[in-house]
């Protein structure tokens, strides 16, 4: 495994549709492994393959609700991920890996259900609530070009952010 680099907000590749990943090859698997020792580096809560330059539609995303001290055991791999369903409210701040130090308010769904493919290609539904929703939204949307920021209804203040790390919440995605 290695470490990819994030792509920074202004990166032209950030704003670009991926493609279908349609070879579930040793090369699929390899950028998977570097994209999870990338995520776990960065401490963030997902983590797209636009955002480490490759623009194939794979993310990872971190399942908070799965049980375990090791993140490794949270993090989903979602290939060629659709929003099959989503339901319900939340407003909350929100954050991106490619935009280091900026956090927003970001209306998302608060259930959402996605259906995706395993790295070797086996159909699966996985359901997310609350940040994990908010985590998928924020992922699928990186696939299609989209950065969070066209969603923002206002960005967070120093005061606030400094309240947000101290909660621990709206990490980066
Ligand atoms: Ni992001």
């Amino acid at each position: 495994m290695a470490l990819r680099n994030i792509l920074k907000d202004g990166d032209a590749a950030l704003l670009k549709k991926s493609r279908a990943v349609t070879d579930y090859n040793a090369r699929l698997h390899k950028l998977l492994d570097d994209m999870r020792e990338t995520l776990i580096e960065a401490n963030g809560l997902g983590l797209a393959a636009p955002q480490v330059g490759v623009l194939r539609r794979a993310v990872l995303v971190v399942d908070t609700s799965i049980e375990s001290e090791d993140v490794s055991d949270q993090i989903i791999e979602l290939i060629n991920p659709e929003i099959i369903a989503s339901s319900g409210e939340q407003d909350g701040a929100e954050g991106c890996l490619s935009a280091p130090g900026i956090y927003g308010m970001v209306k998302r769904p608060q259930l959402v259900k996605v259906r995706a493919t395993d790295r070797y290609g086996k159909e699966f539904e996985a359901w997310g609530e609350g940040l994990t929703a908010r985590a998928f939204c924020h992922e699928l949307d990186h696939l299609d070009g989209i950065m969070f920021s066209t969603y923002v209804s206002r960005y967070l203040t120093d005061e606030e952010m400094d309240e947000l790390a101290s909660r621990r919440e709206g990490e980066d995605a």
